[in-house]
C-alpha cells in the first residue's frame, strides 16, 4: 500500500494489520520515531496522523490508509519547536524526545499560547525517564513565544496541522 509521509506517497510492503511505527522504523529506515513500550503507554512513538498526534506502535497502517502522516524528520531539524528544544537544552537521554516534540508541536497548532494545565494535558501521555518536564515545559513556552508552530520550510506540514486541528489563527513565525 501507499502512505503519504511528510508530504511524500511513500509504497510499503509491509501486511496491513503491521504497526506503522515497524513500517517507519524497521522498512524505511526513519529511526527519529522511538520504540518504547509498543503499549500505548509512554509517547515515544508519537507522529502525527493529519495533524493529530498518535501513537504509532499501536496503530496499523491499515488505520492509517490515505491520511496525511508527519514525523520527527518532516520537521526537518529548524523547526521553531526544535530550535526552542535546543535554547533550552531539553534533551537528557534523548530518547522520549521526539515523542515529545510531536506532542508539543500538535498542542502549539491548537493553542498557540498554551496554558499551564493545556501543557500538562497535552503532555500527559508523553513520559521521560529523565525527568525532563521542567525543561520540557520551558521550551513549549518559548515556542509559543514565538507564535504557533510555523515557518517557512515548514509551512506545508504546519498547514496540515493547523487545518487538521480546526485551528483558524496562524501568526507569523520567525
Ligand atoms: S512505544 Fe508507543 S506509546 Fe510507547
Ligand atoms: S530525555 Fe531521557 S527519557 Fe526523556
Amino acid at each position: 500500500m501507499t502512505l503519504d509521509i511528510n508530504g511524500k506517497p511513500v509504497s510499503v510492503q509491509a501486511a496491513p494489520e503491521t504497526p506503522l511505527l515497524w513500517v517507519l522504523r524497521d522498512e524505511l529506515g526513519m529511526t527519529g520515531t522511538k520504540f518504547g513500550c509498543g503499549l500505548a503507554q509512554c509517547g515515544a512513538c508519537t507522529v502525527h496522523m493529519d495533524g493529530q498526534p498518535i501513537r504509532s506502535c499501536v496503530t496499523p497502517i491499515e488505520a492509517v490508509g490515505a491520511a496525511k502522516v508527519t514525523t520527527i524528520e518532516g520537521l526537518g531539524g529548524q523547526h521553531p519547536v526544535q530550535q526552542a528544544w535546543v535554547r533550552h537544552d531539553v534533551p537528557q537521554c534523548g530518547y522520549c524526545q521526539s515523542g515529545q516534540i510531536m506532542s508539543a508541536c500538535a498542542l502549539l497548532a491548537q493553542k498557540p499560547k498554551p496554558s499551564d494545565q493545556d501543557i500538562d494535558e497535552a503532555m500527559a501521555g508523553n513520559i521521560c525517564r529523565c525527568g525532563a518536564y521542567q525543561r520540557i515545559r520551558a521550551a513549549i513556552k518559548d515556542a509559543a513565544d514565538f507564535g504557533p508552530p510555523t515557518g517557512e520550510a515548514h509551512a506545508d506540514i504546519d498547514e496540515a496541522i493547523v487545518a487538521a486541528s480546526g485551528a483558524t489563527h496562524r501568526g507569523a513565525g520567525r
